[in-house]
């Protein structure tokens, strides 16, 4: 008699959305994801969003730009992008072979500006929409440190558009909970937690900032920690609401730890820069911890954290 192989069942579901994988490309880390196909797997993925698109073009900040900082990175990179029109035209023709879903990524200035985003991505059939509330780069205020402002741009793109939609909140929010729940209400299918964090560095030989525009995204292993309070917070206070879990993740050990703070879904950034094909081995470790854990299904242990 062959030997019965247990297999690991690795589905999830956010919210409206089956995923395939648990592992979502987190935005701007994949660039347009077109211009990362040749790197990486992108069918090992549930999902993979492209970097955040603006109403009008935005050229972004001067060099330099990124930068390591320890084990983690900054970057101040402004949300350099063509605007959604020419994205449109450009690129959103070759997503059909990208072999996971592609979403779009919306950010804005005003809330009508995230809305026509919104609406050009679901007209060019994009199946899901993240609103980037949560830039570190932009000199105007950042939407998700204020409830009443994230309400509103996340009621503007639910009004505007008919597909699933995230919103992606800041680690800085002390108010995580509230900016959540605003969001919630005004329609977000699931929130993504979290952007990156503000950070800054300075080069002591030349005295000159990291980045051109001194403060900027601090991601990468480090800001985990960050990432998952907002994740445990705003699962004890609303353990229906879907969240995928997004910072430092480099391991399946990491992933497991977001679902058991109560994510649904783990959102891989950072280190894409290091290791492009890092998705095969997450998986890989992945399964090899759930069998040893005798966990059988990974969505079984959303929010399953003990206290
Ligand atoms: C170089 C770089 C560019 C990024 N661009 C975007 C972006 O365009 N839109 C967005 O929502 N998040 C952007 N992010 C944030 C990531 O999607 C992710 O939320 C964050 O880096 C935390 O995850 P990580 O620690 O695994 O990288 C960017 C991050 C980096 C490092």
């Amino acid at each position: 008699m062959l030997p019965v192989v247990r297999v690991t069942d690795l589905r999830v579901e956010l919210g409206p959305i089956a995923l395939k994988s648990p592992l979502v490309a987190a935005a701007g880390t994949v660039g347009s994801v077109v211009d990362f196909t040749e790197v990486t797997d992108f069918s090992l993925y549930g999902a993979a969003v492209a970097k955040s698109v603006s109403g009008e073009p935005w050229t972004g900040r001067p060099a330099p730009r990124v930068g390591p900082a320890g084990v983690g990175m900054l970057n101040g990179i402004g949300i350099q992008n063509p605007g959604i029109d020419a994205w449109i035209e450009k690129v959103a023709p070759d997503l059909a072979a990208v072999p996971t879903e592609v979403w779009g990524s919306a950010v804005g200035n005003s809330p009508e500006e995230f809305a026509r985003v919104a609406a050009g991505y679901a007209d060019a059939g994009l199946p899901a929409v993240e609103i980037n509330l949560s830039c570190p780069n932009l000199d105007g205020h950042m939407f998700a440190l204020d409830p009443e402002l994230a309400a509103e741009v996340v009621a503007a793109v639910r009004n505007a558009v008919d597909v699933p939609i995230g919103a992606k909140l800041s680690p800085n929010s002390e108010n995580i909970v509230s900016i959540a729940d605003a969001c919630a209400t005004a329609g977000a299918d699931w929130v993504v937690l979290t952007n990156t964090a503000w950070g800054a560095g300075i080069d002591i030989q030349t005295r000159r900032p990291t980045l051109s525009g001194v403060i900027g995204g601090y991601s990468g292993i480090p800001i985990k920690p960050l990432a998952l309070r907002c994740v445990i917070e705003v699962h004890r206070a609303m353990p229906e609401l879907p969240i995928l879990g997004c910072g430092g993740i480099s391991g399946g050990d990491d992933v497991i730890e977001y679902f058991l703070a109560g994510a649904s879904a783990a959102g891989i950034g950072t280190i894409h820069f290091a290791e492009p094909r890092a998705a095969r081995r997450i998986l890989r470790e992945l399964r090899s911890r759930l069998r040893k854990l005798g966990v059988d299904r990974l969505a079984d242990l959303t929010g399953a954290m003990e206290t």
